[in-house]
């Protein structure tokens, strides 16, 4: 099997069902013999969690503090995390990634799609993922998903979500060799043998 390293992120909305799918990904490839590593934006270091903490439990932040933090978290995890693991020839499954920020930060606070995928571009040092899958949901149905307090994010209104929503899919569209974007209401099975058949002509791809 291949050495070469393979990224993979999921975005969509909250309560999509991105977390199971993950793990439902990260179990398959592991039983293939590949070395997955699962992780998270944000949150997926120590910094992480505490910026996550920062984020989405402080007090008010002004929009382009939030893209920052977002693009700070995001800049930490590729250096220590992604690219180490990506080097060593590991699958790396990321519950969100950039796209979140351009559909939140951008779409969501309006601070432009181009600046804010500019900013992530610049925190990563240019690493795209080779296939990001969007659960696509109806924002009031994944409200309806969600248990507990809502974050700041949660919280923001029913237009800000139907405007993340709608980034997702105008970048889907734009980028169908990077994206598939699947209907988050169809059984998680259905969903994972979806995401199964994309990551394998993925990794054919990377030994042939
Ligand atoms: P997430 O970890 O998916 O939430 P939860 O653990 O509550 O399911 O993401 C937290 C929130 O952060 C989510 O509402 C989306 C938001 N977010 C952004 O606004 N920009 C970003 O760049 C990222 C990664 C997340």
């Amino acid at each position: 099997m291949t050495t070469t390293g393979l990224f993979v992120s999921l975005e969509g909305g909250d309560g999509a069902g991105k977390s199971t799918q993950a793990a439902m990904l990260r179990d398959w490839l592991e039983e293939a013999g590949r070395e997955v590593v699962l992780t998270r934006e944000p949150g997926g270091t120590e910094l992480g969690r505490l910026l996550r903490d920062a984020v989405l439990h402080g007090d008010h932040v002004d929009p382009r503090t939030e893209a920052l933090l977002y693009a700070t978290d995001r800049a930490h995890h590729v250096a220590s995390l992604v690219r180490p693991a990506l080097e060593r020839g590991a699958v790396v499954v990321t519950d969100r990634y950039l796209d979140s920020s351009v559909a939140y930060q951008g779409s969501g606070r309006d601070l432009g799609a181009d600046e804010v995928e500019a900013l992530s571009m610049w925190a990563t040092q240019g690493l795209l993922p080779a296939l990001t899958v969007l659960l696509d949901l109806d924002p009031v149905v994944g409200r309806s998903r969600l248990t507990g307090d809502l974050d700041r994010l949660e919280s923001a209104g029913d237009e800000f979500h139907a405007r993340t929503r709608q980034a997702f899919l105008d970048r889907a569209a734009a980028d169908e060799d990077r994206w598939l974007v699947l209907d988050a209401t169809a059984p998680a099975d259905q969903l994972a043998a979806a995401i199964r058949g994309r990551v394998a002509g993925l990794l054919t791809g990377a030994s042939a």
